[in-house]
């Protein structure tokens, strides 16, 4: 019988680590906002915020069901795959990713790491990634094709969403608003389906052209949709791997007050726009909002 815990245990995964902060800002006190940010970037090094989350039932399901190979895809800067490579070589699990566009003459730190971990790395064109994105679920022709259980783009399917509930149970304290970052609407869609009647998620979507986002979440939802969760798209800054250098001042103020750190591709963004939203009253008073830092961190290597 495979054990989920033991297997946290292997890895070092410490979801107590995830502890809520108050944030203290001027921007707060004078809209009389409480705001609070759920450290889930705490919970592991490497396979940190919601990367557990979405992997753990996965990992659970594929190993139960006797698959001893991973295979999935992601971009050249992916989060999803950096975890993944990691869990594969923590727990000895051969992993496939299948990462977009070609390959660079020289590769990343995130290219490096998949390699250093052992991970087995394939180059597909855009157009054939663009397709490969419409697996959503393992079945015999990607198993025959990539001899691996096959896990979609940002590990989102219906068990992320049992392991994205985990972070609602965690939270000990009444709220009306969960604000996160979205990429595939995964970590919202888990959200969504289990917090409180009274609350509501909020989600910013990191991509441009994000229009897929909503009937994604849906799709995930599926019965569960209960009309409790909106994604805003004003807070892209052009793109995943877009910044500016209002982004930029927003992060270095904002890390030089709270001592939390941020990357400018989600979590930022994310804030930022949280900020934004605050100074324009969009919230109602002394509601408590928390953030959930998706973690991410390793993206921020890029540019050193
Ligand atoms: C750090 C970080 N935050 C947020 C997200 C968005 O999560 P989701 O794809 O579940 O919307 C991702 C992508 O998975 C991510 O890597």
């Amino acid at each position: 019988m495979v054990d989920i815990t033991q297997i946290e245990s292997a890895l070092g995964i410490n979801t107590k680590a995830a502890i809520i902060e108050q944030i203290k800002h001027p921007i707060l006190d004078e809209h009389k906002i409480e705001l609070h940010i759920k450290r889930d970037d705490l919970v592991h090094p490497v396979i940190s915020g919601n990367k557990w989350r979405k992997l753990k039932y996965t990992l659970l399901y594929a190993l139960t069901q006797g698959h001893d190979h991973l295979v999935s895809m992601g971009g050249a800067y992916s989060n999803h795959l950096h975890a993944l490579a990691y869990v594969g070589h923590k727990l000895n699990i051969k992993t496939t990713g299948l990462v977009r566009g070609e390959q660079p003459e020289e590769e990343n730190k995130t290219l490096s790491d998949l390699r250093k971990w052992g991970m087995t790395l394939k180059f597909v064109s855009r157009s054939d990634f663009r397709e490969l994105r419409k697996n959503r679920t393992h079945n015999d022709k990607l198993q025959k094709l990539y001899g691996g259980f096959w896990i979609p783009e940002g590990g989102s399917n219906e068990y992320a969403l049992n392991g994205i509930s985990e972070i609602v149970k965690e939270i000990d304290m009444d709220f009306k608003t969960l604000a996160l970052a979205c990429g595939t609407g995964t970590t919202l869609a888990g959200l969504a389906k289990s917090i409180p009647d009274e609350s509501r998620v909020l989600g910013f979507s990191a991509l441009k052209g994000g229009g897929f986002l909503e009937k994604d979440i849906k799709k995930l939802l599926r019965k569960n949709s209960r009309h409790n969760w909106s994604v805003n798209f004003d807070y892209h800054f052009g793109g995943l791997a877009e910044s500016n250098d209002e982004l930029t001042s927003f992060i270095d103020e904002f890390q030089s007050r709270t001592n939390i750190p941020l990357e400018p591709i989600y979590n930022g963004k994310m804030l930022f726009g949280l900020f934004d939203l605050i100074k324009n009253g969009r919230f109602k008073k002394e509601q408590p909002i928390i953030a959930i830092h998706t973690g991410g961190l390793q993206g921020n290597r890029q540019s050193q």
